[in-house]
């Protein structure tokens, strides 16, 4: 892998996360600088994206560096049949960086393994989303002032919702007591509770969306049912709106509780919670930008 990828939450340490999290502040206390000068950085998006490719583009030109890229894989010569590891070897020669989405889970870290600059996983397939996971934990560790001896409640798509894979790894270096909410057919997946087990992490599963877990609970997690990873769309209507919080199903609920979601929201989330104190989900996605700053530097060792 090239020195300075940024492919899976599994390849940080509990002091990689922190220092993440602090270069993560300085960022946010001081976004715009210069230390991007005379760099380049290409986003090839395979999948689509609104918050992750422009918060990635706005850290670097808040950086001083430039973008290039594509959001649409379809005007490019992917289209023509041209191979990912070509793609990747030939962007190498343009760019200092890689960010990349693709809907194949391991494709960052093969791309990694082929380039000659060092990769960002911007989200592969229903695998791993790093980069949205640094700043679920700096949003985690700014609303609730540490990462420690938390609960962490997750909601919806547990099943292919790669910011729910990504953040129990991450949450695994700060004894979280975690809370899943999941209807059977979007359960989340054995390796994730192997991993559990194996790191003597608490969690229950639950398939009701009930207010004493939300009464429970210092971070909720609400997630949206993938559309795109179904292979059956008639599963797919099953489940959509299978959870939706409402703003009175926070009556009981802790001070401290925040409410975040990877974003987009489809159904999950009625729009009277986004005008209560605990709604963090727009702040959180502001987060991004900083917490992107911070990943970019630390790949190109600036
Ligand atoms: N959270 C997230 O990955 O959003 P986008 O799909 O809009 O990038």
């Amino acid at each position: 892998m090239k020195k300075g990828s940024f492919v899976s939450v599994a390849d940080l340490s509990k002091e990689d996360i922190l220092r993440l999290i602090r270069k993560t502040a300085e960022f946010e206390e001081n976004p715009n600088r210069t230390v991007l000068e005379g760099k380049i950085c290409a986003t090839l998006f395979f999948e689509p994206s609104t918050r992750t490719r422009l918060s990635f583009e706005t850290a670097v030109n808040r950086l001083g560096g430039r973008v290039i890229g594509f959001s649409d894989a379809a005007t490019t010569s992917s289209s023509k049949g041209e191979t990912l590891k070509d793609t990747v070897k030939m962007v190498g020669n343009y760019a200092d960086l890689i960010i990349m989405r693709h809907y194949l889970e391991g494709a960052a870290r093969y791309a990694s393994e082929i380039a000659d600059v060092p990769v960002i996983n911007a989200g592969d397939g229903a695998n791993q989303h790093p980069s949205q996971t640094m700043l679920d934990l700096y949003s985690i560790h700014k609303t609730q002032g540490t990462l420690e001896d938390l609960t962490v409640t997750m909601v919806g798509d547990l099943k292919y919702g790669r910011t729910i894979h990504s953040l129990i790894v991450g949450m695994s270096h700060f004894r979280p007591s975690f809370r899943f909410i999941a209807p059977d057919e979007l359960r989340l997946p054995e390796t994730y509770r192997q991993f559990m087990d194996n790191h003597g992490l608490r969690y229950e599963e639950f398939t009701e969306f009930s207010e004493d877990v939300i009464n429970e609970s210092d971070i909720l997690y609400m997630t949206r049912v993938q559309r795109e990873r179904f292979t059956d769309l008639m599963e797919y209507e099953k489940v959509k709106n299978v959870y939706t919080l409402h703003s009175d199903m926070l009556t009981g609920s802790r001070d401290n509780l925040r409410i975040l979601h990877p974003l987009p929201r489809v159904n999950e989330i009625m729009y009277d919670v986004d005008d209560s104190p605990k709604a963090y989900y727009f702040e959180q996605a502001k987060n991004g930008v900083y917490a992107r700053q911070a990943i970019i530097c630390d790949a190109l060792k600036l």
